[in-house]
């Protein structure tokens, strides 16, 4: 069949295969699946993006002295689709990520698509790949928006040219522990962001500079890293992929915006989930001491929607939480999101977009 895509602003006619792909839905992780088609869109320095186009996904060219690669003028987003048991296709909050890609490119000095065509790309992307999204309750549709200095450049400057691509995968669970408990690990030595940095953006280098720590605590078995802020050592800032939240009796507290932590989309959308079902949540400095005296600790994220904390380590001592299993309160609040993303419940806030 063919779709064509210039209802939404982008004037090329695709054909969408038909043919139901060959995946076991039931044995999805969170890897790369190769999908029939990819966006692109391109503009020069000073410029706004204006037309963008599907093309089939593949490699792409780039200079070796593209701005991205030598400066790493770059930004990343990430999303999901859900299909839902009536055919429907559903987007959580799209206009949030093209919001954030607008904030990010400010700060590292790039174009940005305007969060309407960042909106109308990730829409004719998901339905160009309509037959990769996993059925209902077998996983998401992965969307990963790109924005780049593509353009060379040698001296260091911002880049004259700059490419907008969104690629898809189908995916299951982020951890390989499932929905079960993850184990993480407080780093003391490494830090991820420093006040005035580039940690509030999701620039690529932010996601760099945490493999190391995060390779380390990995060849220990743990899941992850926990990193604190760099000037007083004490303060949780996030998790190498996603931000966190402690849980004391009714209270649930999640560091601070303050230009070092990731403003999280889930992050966001989880304080106002807890808030209408009676929780009160605080948004401040938490420090190590409170996470390791918590009930519960949880964290959030696109990737990782709602990841239960079974048990921290920090300075060699281990704190767990709960007797085993999943936290009442990360299961209830996990149950919420989840529900109203697939479409199972009424969208009170109008966050879902078909
Ligand atoms: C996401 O949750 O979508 C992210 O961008 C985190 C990434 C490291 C998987």
């Amino acid at each position: 069949g063919s779709l064509n895509a210039s209802a939404s602003g982008i004037g090329t006619t695709i054909s969408t295969e038909k043919e139901s792909v060959d995946l076991d839905w039931d044995s999805l992780g969170f890897g790369l699946v190769h999908t029939d088609y990819m966006y692109t869109m391109k503009c020069s320095r000073g410029e706004s993006f204006c037309e963008g186009e599907l093309v089939p996904f593949g490699n792409i060219e780039i200079s070796p002295s593209a701005g991205v690669l030598n400066y790493g003028q770059g930004l990343f987003e990430g999303l999901k689709a859900y299909r839902k048991a009536d055919g429907n296709i559903l987007l959580f909050r799209p206009q949030e990520n093209g919001t954030r890609m607008m904030m990010g490119a400010e700060r590292m000095c790039m174009p940005s698509p305007s969060v309407a065509q960042f909106v109308e790309a990730v829409k004719a992307t998901v339905l160009a790949n309509e037959r990769w999204i996993p059925p209902p309750g077998k996983g998401s549709l992965y969307i990963r928006p790109l924005l780049m200095g593509s353009g060379s450049v040698l001296g260091l400057a911002p880049a004259p040219e700059y490419t907008f691509l969104i690629y898809v995968s189908p995916v299951g669970n982020y951890f390989k522990e499932g929905l079960s408990p993850i184990n993480l690990i407080v780093e003391t030595e490494m830090h991820r962001a420093t006040p005035g940095g580039t940690g509030g953006v999701k620039t690529i280098g932010n996601y760099a500079a945490v493999l190391k720590a995060q390779s380390a605590a990995k060849a220990k078995g743990y899941s992850d890293v926990l990193y604190l802020d760099s000037v007083h050592k004490k303060y949780l800032e996030e998790v190498s992929s996603c931000n966190v939240f402690v849980v004391k009796g009714n209270i649930i507290s999640t560091p601070a915006i303050k230009g070092t932590i990731l403003p999280g989309i889930t992050r966001k959308s989880i304080i106002d989930v807890a808030l209408t079902q009676g929780f009160q949540v605080e948004e401040k400095a938490v420090t190590v001491d409170e996470l390791l005296d918590a009930d519960e600790v949880f964290c959030t994220g696109t990737a990782v929607v709602v990841s239960p904390v079974g048990s921290i380590t920090y300075l060699g001592k281990s704190v767990s939480y709960g007797s085993s299993g999943v936290g009442l309160v990360s299961q209830q609040l996990y149950t919420a999101l989840t529900q109203l993303q697939m479409g199972l419940t009424e969208d009170k806030m109008g966050w879902v977009v078909e």
